[in-house]
This record gives structure tokens, C-alpha cells and sequence, in this order.
């Protein structure tokens, strides 16, 4: 598949590495196109074959059958107003967290605002975890893989992304739709807030079976 990144930065870096490494083929795109194509040729190094080329904002977009979104909140409206129109009915993945975890406002979901401005079937995906996490290969921990909850809300976008969860050799988990992003990234800037403080975060929730007296899903 054809994977159009919105960034060339660390989570560029990471996931588009794996998605080559899949067997997939990769466009970065970044401010500065030289640090783009610097990034792309690490990427091709990284894995031995060139599945990874660089590209305006606008060429990355119009050139995935999925674009993932993995810019700053600083430059994401500038971004997707670069990226244009080739993003208007196509899968995006939003790996995005905001700026400033203890200031994240709820009411301004990041989700939202790049389906708002794009017309993208967003799914947000992999905003919980470090970028170091989504470099392993694959993320396993205490013997169990890592689950990546999905939101979004169209049928077809969910079900690519979660193959490309596969890829990374994570489990995809459905996290409902698109309004519960929202979630997703408060989730995200209160789990940095612990781990910036030095909390071990994984041990605030206890274990399915002490979950409480529910009817499974
Ligand atoms: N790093 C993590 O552990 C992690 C984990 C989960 C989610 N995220 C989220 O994923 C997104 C990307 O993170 P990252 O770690 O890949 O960041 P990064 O390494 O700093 O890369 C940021 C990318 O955003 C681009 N960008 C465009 N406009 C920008 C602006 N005004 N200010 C700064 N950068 C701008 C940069 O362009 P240039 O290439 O031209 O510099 C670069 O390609 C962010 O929303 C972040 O919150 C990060």
C-alpha cells in the first residue's frame, strides 16, 4: 500500500519505517525538503530497499491511499492547508497529541479539528505511546503485545489502519468512533503528565479480571 506522512519527524521515522520494513511504500514530507529527503534515505538505510521517498506536503498527500498525520499541533493547520484537497475522502491516520499535556483543552479535540479541515475519514491511532515504543520490533511487553486502540468512524479507514497495526505486530483494540478521539488524547496527555512526573502509569489499572461485574463487549 501507498502511505502518504504528513511529517518527518520521530513518529515519520518510527511507524514509517515499520510499514516499509511490511512491505509498504512510503512518502515523508516536512518544512525543510532536504531534511525530508535526509529522513527518507535513513529510513531506506534503516530497513536495506528503498521504500521510502520524500515529498511536498501536497505530493505526500495526493500519494498515499492513507495519509497519516504526524506533524506538531504548532504547525497543523498550516499543514493540512499545504497537504490541499487530495486528503478530502481518504483514511487518515492521526497519531497527534497536543503541545502541552497539562494545558490539553477537551473542547478542541486535535481529532476532530484535521477531519473539520481535511474531510479525511480520520482514525486515531498510536498517540498513547512513546515513539521509541512504535520502534520495536515488535512492541511486546511482559510477554503480551501491545494494543493500539482505534477511533473513527468509517468502516474502510478502520479496517486499514488496523492492518497496519498488525504490521507492527500490535493488536488493534476498537476504541468506537471518532468522538471518543477525544478520549484517546486526554488519555494520552494525562499518561504523560504521570510519566514526566517519574509514575510507573501502566500500574493504574488493574487487570481485566479485576475489572468490576460487567457483560463482556
Ligand atoms: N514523539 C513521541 O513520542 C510521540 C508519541 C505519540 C504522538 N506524538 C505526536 O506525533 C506528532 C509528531 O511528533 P514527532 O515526535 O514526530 O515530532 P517531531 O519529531 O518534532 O516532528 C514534527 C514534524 O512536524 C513538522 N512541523 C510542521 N510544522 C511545524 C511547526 N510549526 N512546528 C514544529 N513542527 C512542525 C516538522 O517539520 P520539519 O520536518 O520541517 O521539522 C516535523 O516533520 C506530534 O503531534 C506529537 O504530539 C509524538
Amino acid at each position: 500500500m501507498k502511505i502518504g506522512i504528513l511529517g518527518a519527524g520521530g513518529m515519520a521515522d518510527a511507524l514509517g519505517t515499520q510499514w516499509i520494513r511490511a512491505g509498504h511504500e512510503v512518502t515523508v514530507s516536512g518544512r525543510d525538503p532536504e531534511r525530508a529527503r535526509a529522513r527518507a534515505e535513513s529510513m531506506n538505510a534503516q530497513v536495506g530497499r528503498p521504500g521510502a521517498r520524500s515529498g511536498s506536503w501536497a505530493e505526500a498527500a495526493a500519494s498515499g491511499e492513507v495519509v497519516m498525520v504526524g506533524v506538531r499541533e504548532a504547525g497543523l493547520d498550516d499543514v493540512l492547508a499545504a497537504a490541499g484537497p487530495a486528503l478530502r475522502g481518504k483514511p487518515i491516520i492521526d497519531v497527534t497529541n497536543g503541545a502541552a499535556p497539562d494545558r490539553y483543552d477537551v473542547t478542541r479535540p486535535l481529532a476532530r479539528r484535521i477531519a473539520d479541515l481535511t474531510g479525511g475519514h480520520v482514525v486515531k491511532a498510536f498517540n498513547l505511546c512513546h515513539v521509541d515504543v512504535w520502534r520495536m520490533t515488535p512492541p511486546v511487553f511482559g510477554g503480551r503485545p501491545l494494543a493500539v486502540p482505534l477511533c473513527g468512524d468509517d468502516a474502510r479507514a478502520l479496517d486499514l489502519v488496523r492492518g497496519l497495526v498488525r504490521d507492527l505486530g500490535c493488536t488493534p483494540l476498537d476504541g468506537g468512533g471518532l468522538d471518543r478521539a477525544v478520549q484517546l488524547e486526554a488519555t494520552a496527555a494525562f499518561m504523560i503528565g504521570l510519566w514526566f512526573g517519574g509514575a510507573d502509569a501502566q500500574a493504574i489499572l488493574p487487570p481485566l479480571a479485576s475489572s468490576g461485574a460487567h457483560e463482556p463487549a
